[in-house]
């Protein structure tokens, strides 16, 4: 039987180590055609994600004809929060200290093309060339989304897909007590879209918290595994394990964008649900926070659904399929 062609998709990201393996992930996916990446301030200021996005693709073999693009430097109202203490001061689990056995750098940086073109202009450029076909995976905060919504709406209505990892709907959030980060950082933005009747799909930390390993387990996979993709793995996660382990105390380092990523490769890994979410964007001590309504109302008394959230996960093939594409055997 003949493989479906595969899934064209954007990914729009603050690199950050989860959304690194998120990339390598996407790039080593067959399900899935990425067409363009896109960054946007979160874990790290606009610029070193794009420095951190370039040092990443340098360690695989891009697709030709892969479009780049740096998007919003800062938040549509709010002061940029960053995840340095989880993703290190470079963002990439502080990955200067990794060197070779001849002291140089094991994963050099990468100088920037001297024209980098805007996240706007990418998207634009790849709905022209694929339209109606291409689905984005945004991995950070919602800004680019926003602006888009404003300044580029054509190209935002012709995606056919939205998945965004964020949110937390009926567990804690991470950043503060009710807020994941992606919507913690821009909740104005995350309010401006999911407003916009997108098709979107929520991947919050419900699911994306069920999906982790601890700093052994993943040892383990990069240990059998023959291919450098598993060493550049456990490299970029030593300074999320330590903040998991001395500060979270459970230890696991969670696959939240990876798992977005997954949503894109294969649907049936997650059982979604169709609700009317809301952010709270004035919240003292709830900015951030994702508001699903779970009321046991009739069909017609409910607010009507803006999204579809994902409510469950197949944690072991989750697990099966990131070993097997992080740290592969063969
Ligand atoms: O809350 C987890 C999300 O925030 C992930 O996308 C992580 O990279 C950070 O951006
Ligand atoms: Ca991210």
């Amino acid at each position: 039987m003949q493989r479906p062609s595969p899934t064209k998709v954007i990914l729009d990201t603050d690199p950050g180590v989860d959304d690194a393996l998120a990339i390598l992930l996407a790039l080593a996916s067959p399900e899935l055609e990425v067409v363009g990446v896109t960054t946007v301030c979160g874990n790290v200021p606009v610029g070193q994600a794009t420095k951190n996005l370039f040092r990443v693709l340098n360690l695989v073999k891009t697709p030709p004809g892969l479009l780049v693009g740096q998007g919003a430097a800062r938040p549509l109202e709010e002061d940029l929060v960053t995840a340095v203490q989880v993703h290190g001061s470079d963002g990439l689990g502080e990955l200067d200290s990794v060197l070779t056995a001849e002291g140089a750098l094991r994963y050099p940086h990468v100088r920037l093309p001297p024209v980098l073109s805007t996240a706007q202009d990418v998207w634009s450029e790849c709905v022209r060339r694929y339209p109606d076909e291409v689905t984005l995976i945004t991995l950070g905060p919602l800004t680019n989304v926003a602006l888009g919504l404003k300044v580029n709406p054509l190209t935002i209505q012709k995606f056919r897909s939205v998945i965004v990892m964020g949110g937390a709907i009926g567990v804690p959030g991470n950043i503060a007590p009710a807020a994941e980060f992606n919507m913690y950082v821009d909740p104005h933005a995350a309010h401006r879209v999911f407003q916009a009747s997108l098709p979107l799909t929520l991947v919050p930390l419900d699911v994306t918290t069920r999906v982790g390993v601890t700093r052994e387990r993943l040892t383990t996979w990069a240990a059998e595994s023959c291919d450098p993709l598993g060493r550049i793995t456990t490299d970029m996660t030593r300074k999320a394990f330590e903040f998991a382990e001395t500060v979270e105390g459970h230890g696991l380092f969670y696959f939240h964008d990876p798992l977005a990523v997954l949503a894109a490769a294969d649907s049936s890994l997650l059982k979604v649900e169709p609700f009317h979410v809301a952010v709270e964007t004035d919240g003292r001590v709830s900015r951030g926070m994702t508001v699903a309504d779970r009321r046991l109302r009739r069909p017609e008394e409910k607010t009507s659904p803006n999204m579809h959230v994902a409510v469950d996960v197949d944690v072991d093939r989750a697990l099966s399929l990131l070993r097997n594409r992080l740290c592969p055997w063969s």
